[in-house]
């Protein structure tokens, strides 16, 4: 950009102005400023010291505005320069085609809003906000409704004061996410969800008008029904905007809070703390009291260990589940106090699925979205899971999600149960990835040995910390949330 002509601008005075107040003088000085700030708004860059500076001038500039009503011709100039603002507004692709592929995009890069970058604070999720002083004052605008292409999807900075031609102002707090999964599986959704609700944690609670949803810059409608009863316990009613409201121009944000990484780095402390907020309103919204929980034992005076067996139908449902519910019955029945619940998932309203995990100290299942549920478990309480033939030697990272989960929801994760993958009989046995595919949604067989060894293991752990436990002096249970 020819930034050296342009400076020139001020030494030519314009003839014709005849204002003469100190304020103006102040104004022709610091235009080169302006130019600077024009030139700003197009190369987006977001970590100048000398920000507060321009800041600090827009501030002086708007007042002038203000000011200088009276006199036509200087308010005719400052309308002048506002239009200029107004349209030196630049739209870039919501998707940065450069970071496109998986790679670029897993490893650091984000192809979305490419040209920011986030605000890092210590144990919190990486997030952007606007307006700040990082963003010069500016609010973020978006022109998104494609819901096929993110790079047809674009975004902008504008003062509120010079919004481009035709925008749509959207008051209140905005949660704009994208994320490079989806909204509707359930651990997916969460791991979506989770940042804004940490970010509002630090941030007086503040509760979002909207949400905007964005995978990969492309517009999405709706949450999934668990993560928007999870938002709707958390926040009550979740709006989704999809920029049909208005016009057909940009829609800018009084203020937003963008995620676009997940919870990848929230500390660990922090993502506990989440999940605490998260199970504590769940628990509200559903009516479950959990204060006279603690170690409680039966008629028979025996301490009291849950365990649900969590069934799917389909893709990784038992191959034989009366016979897995077999081994689970016979271990829990030589364990005093211990009680077994079967529960199919899939029938589960959300308040169920608070309910039932609520209440349990093992919970047994195959690999899938439900353990999402863990969440709202006791921390401290345990999973077992249970995957198909190929996930062990075929799935990648993948096969660790609900490890992670665990760790985010502070679980014991107690391992898990790897049908043996045998002879590899699918079509392509080179191709890992075709193959992977052929196995994935596989059922899964038992192994009843297995089965009951680890069971019984696992539940004389869960009664010895019980046990445990109960010889310490109870905390009282908070039963208010952190927000
Ligand atoms: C402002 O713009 C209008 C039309 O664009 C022009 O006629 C007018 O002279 C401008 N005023 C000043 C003070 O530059
Ligand atoms: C939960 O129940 C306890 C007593 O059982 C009561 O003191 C407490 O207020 C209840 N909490 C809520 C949030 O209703
Ligand atoms: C399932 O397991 C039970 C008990 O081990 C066995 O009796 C039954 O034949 C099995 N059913 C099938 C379809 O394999
Ligand atoms: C175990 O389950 C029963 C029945 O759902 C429930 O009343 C009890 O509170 C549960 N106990 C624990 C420790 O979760
Ligand atoms: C079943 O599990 C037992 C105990 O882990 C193991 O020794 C045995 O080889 C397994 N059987 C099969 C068929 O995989």
């Amino acid at each position: 950009m020819d930034l050296e002509k342009h400076s020139k601008v001020p030494t030519k005075r314009p003839k014709g102005c005849s204002c003469q107040s100190p304020t103006l003088v102040i104004l022709f000085t610091l235009t080169p400023l302006l130019v600077l700030l024009l030139f700003r708004i197009q190369s987006f860059t977001f970590s100048t010291p000398s920000g507060s500076t321009s800041w600090e001038f827009f501030q002086k500039w708007t007042a002038i505005t203000i000011d200088s009503t009276t006199d036509h011709s200087c308010s005719d100039r400052l309308g002048n320069l506002t239009a200029k603002l107004r349209e030196s507004v630049t739209f870039l692709p919501l998707k940065d085609l450069r970071y496109a592929d998986m790679e670029a995009a897993m490893s650091g890069n984000t192809w979305f809003m490419s040209s920011l970058s986030d605000t890092v604070e210590e144990n919190e999720a990486e997030h952007l906000y606007f307006p700040s002083q990082g963003s010069k004052g500016r609010i973020l605008c978006i022109k998104g409704r494609d819901s096929k292409d993110g790079s047809k999807n674009s975004y902008a900075l504008a003062w509120p004061e010079s919004l481009p031609e035709s925008a749509t102002l959207l008051e209140g707090l905005s949660f704009v996410s994208d994320t490079y999964y989806d909204y509707l599986n359930l651990w997916h959704g969460l791991y979506a969800v989770a940042p804004f609700v940490g970010w509002s944690m630090k941030n007086q609670c503040l509760k979002p008008t909207r949400w905007v949803l964005f995978h990969w810059g492309e517009l999405r409608s709706k949450m999934g029904a668990w993560a928007q009863n999870l938002m709707r316990a958390t926040y009550g009613d979740v709006a989704v905007e999809v920029f049909r409201g208005g016009g057909d121009g940009p829609y800018c944000f009084e203020r937003a809070v963008v995620m676009r990484h997940n919870i990848e780095n929230m500390g660990k402390k922090k993502r506990v703390q989440v999940s605490e907020q998260l199970r504590c309103k769940a628990r509200e919204f559903c009516g479950i009291n959990t204060s006279s929980k603690g170690n409680e034992v039966n008629e028979r005076g025996e301490l009291v260990v849950n365990m649900t067996l969590l069934m799917r139908r389909g893709s990784r449902s038992f191959k034989n589940a009366s016979a897995v519910v077999n081994v689970f019955t016979r271990e829990c029945e030589r364990v005093d106090g211990c009680a077994l619940s079967v529960v199919q998932s899939e029938d589960l309203s959300f308040c169920d699925q608070v309910r039932v995990m609520t209440y349990t100290d093992i919970v047994a299942t195959p690999h899938g979205a439900q353990l999402t549920n863990m969440l709202f478990m006791e921390p401290g309480s345990r999973v077992m899971e249970f995957f198909p033939r190929g996930w062990l030697e075929l799935a990648g990272i993948g096969r660790h999600a609900h490890r992670w989960t665990a760790e985010l929801c502070g679980m014991i994760h107690e391992g898990t149960y790897w049908e043996p993958l045998g002879t590899k009989d699918c079509p392509n046995p080179h191709q890992d990835l075709d193959c992977f595919l052929f196995y994935k949604d596989g059922q899964v067989g038992h192994n009843e040995t297995f089965f009951a060894e680890w069971t019984r293991d696992v539940l004389s752990r869960v009664r010895e910390s019980k046990l445990e436990e109960a010889k310490k002096r109870l905390q009282p249970k908070r039963t208010t949330c952190i927000c």
